[in-house]
């Protein structure tokens, strides 16, 4: 309207100057931010990485010695295919290299609080003595063990394919685990106890590996459903031997896991049944009695029991 008055042509003139500067002004200033933005992310990043490490976690922070120690006893830190699982790939359940920005963000709080936790408990040196560690150790193991169940196993699975077993030598493992798949539940460390810490520990078996009533329950349901196969003395038949040298070759050195397994999995299965986990370990105590294993006082009663090694000889 009052464009051709002269001070309204320079006025609008001075505003078109300040209008350029100030895009040259912001746009300076957005680069700076996003130059920031950029390096905080990729500190945050490295910060992320850097404390869920081996070293951060195992060395650095002294509470945990006693954990990383038990740790490099461990499958997961040796192993033949020389692939390693850090303390974060089995802690952490978000994976910061694959993580979608929304589980980016959990995971940061996720740090956040678990730092802020550690770094109290730390500090405090709540934990400087072995003792003070084996006095503490079964509750953090069983916290978390807990948060491990509430989140479906979720780390051991993002390694670990349970249908992926392949193979006749595998046949028992898919089998086992299909029905874990199956049901969506998953409890790994009802069967793979000390899984990812191996601590030292007296050997439980010094008064005996199952008790003479077991054996007894467990004979019963082998002269059912076996001997056809297996022979009522064990000598094999259809199947082979499971008593004898046959059995210390295929089983000595091995976990009592791995027969459990037979049996609840592909045996069952052969033999047109279904076993409840006790009815299999019954049938596992026989065949240990079989094998001139000692009985005890206490039965095999818990899946957790099977990390124990069969003698070599
Ligand atoms: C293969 C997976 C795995 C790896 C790798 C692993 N942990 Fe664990 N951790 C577990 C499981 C499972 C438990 C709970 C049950 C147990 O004690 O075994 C546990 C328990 C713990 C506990 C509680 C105390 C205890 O032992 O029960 C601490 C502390 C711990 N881990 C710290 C660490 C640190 C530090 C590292 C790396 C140096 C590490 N973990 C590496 C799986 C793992
Ligand atoms: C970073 C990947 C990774 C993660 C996470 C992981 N594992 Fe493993 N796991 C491996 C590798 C590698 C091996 C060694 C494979 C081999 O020796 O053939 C292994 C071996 C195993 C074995 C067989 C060896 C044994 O000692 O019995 C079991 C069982 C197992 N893992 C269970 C678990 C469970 C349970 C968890 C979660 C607490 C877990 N894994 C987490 C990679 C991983
Ligand atoms: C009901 C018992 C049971 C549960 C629960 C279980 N497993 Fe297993 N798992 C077995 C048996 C049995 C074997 C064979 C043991 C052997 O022969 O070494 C096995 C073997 C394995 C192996 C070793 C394979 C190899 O080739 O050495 C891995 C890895 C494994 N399980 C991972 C897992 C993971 C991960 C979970 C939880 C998501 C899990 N298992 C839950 C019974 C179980
Ligand atoms: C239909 C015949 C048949 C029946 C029934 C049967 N098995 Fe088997 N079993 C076999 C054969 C064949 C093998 C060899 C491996 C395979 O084919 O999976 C075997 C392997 C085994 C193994 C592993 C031995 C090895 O050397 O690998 C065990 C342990 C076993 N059976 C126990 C049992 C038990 C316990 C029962 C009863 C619940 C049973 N079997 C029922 C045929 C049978």
């Amino acid at each position: 309207m009052f464009t051709g008055d002269s001070r309204g042509v320079r006025a609008s003139e001075t505003r078109r100057i300040t209008g350029w500067r100030r895009v040259l002004w912001v746009s300076s200033w957005a680069l700076v931010f996003i130059f920031l933005g950029v390096l905080l992310a990729a500190l945050t990043n490295h910060a992320v990485i850097w404390s869920s490490s081996d070293r951060f976690c195992g060395t650095t922070c002294h509470s945990m010695t006693w954990a990383a120690a038990a740790y490099h006893q461990s499958t997961h830190y040796i192993n033949n295919v020389g692939v390693r699982a850090s303390c974060g790939e089995c802690h952490i359940p978000y994976d910061s290299g694959h993580a979608t920005a929304v589980e980016y963000v959990k995971l940061l709080f996720f740090k956040a609080e678990r730092g802020v936790k550690d770094f109290w408990y730390e500090s405090q040196k709540s934990i400087a003595t072995k003792e003070e560690w084996e006095e503490r150790r079964p509750a953090l193991g069983d916290n978390f063990e807990n948060y491990l169940t509430q989140h479906n196993y979720i780390t051991c699975r993002g390694c670990h394919s349970l249908l992926s077993f392949g193979g006749p030598n595998s046949r028992m493992k898919l089998v086992i685990h299909q029905g874990m798949v199956k049901a969506d539940s998953y409890n790994c460390l009802e069967c793979h106890a000390n899984i990812g810490h191996v601590y030292e520990q007296p050997s439980s078996k010094v008064d005996g590996w199952y008790s003479v009533e077991q054996a007894t329950a467990g004979e019963k349901l082998f002269a059912d459903s076996c001997t056809g196969c297996h022979g009522a003395k064990l000598q094999g038949g259809a199947g082979p031997a499971l008593s004898g040298v046959t059995w210390k070759q295929r089983f000595g050195g091995t976990k009592l896991l791995t027969v459990w397994g037979e049996i609840k999995g592909p045996m069952a299965d052969y033999a047109g049944k279904t076993f409840t986990t006790q009815q299999s370990l019954d049938i596992l105590a026989y065949l240990l009695q079989q094998n001139g294993l000692a009985a005890g006082k206490n039965p095999l009663t818990d899946t957790r029991e099977l990390s124990d090694t069969l003698p070599e000889k």
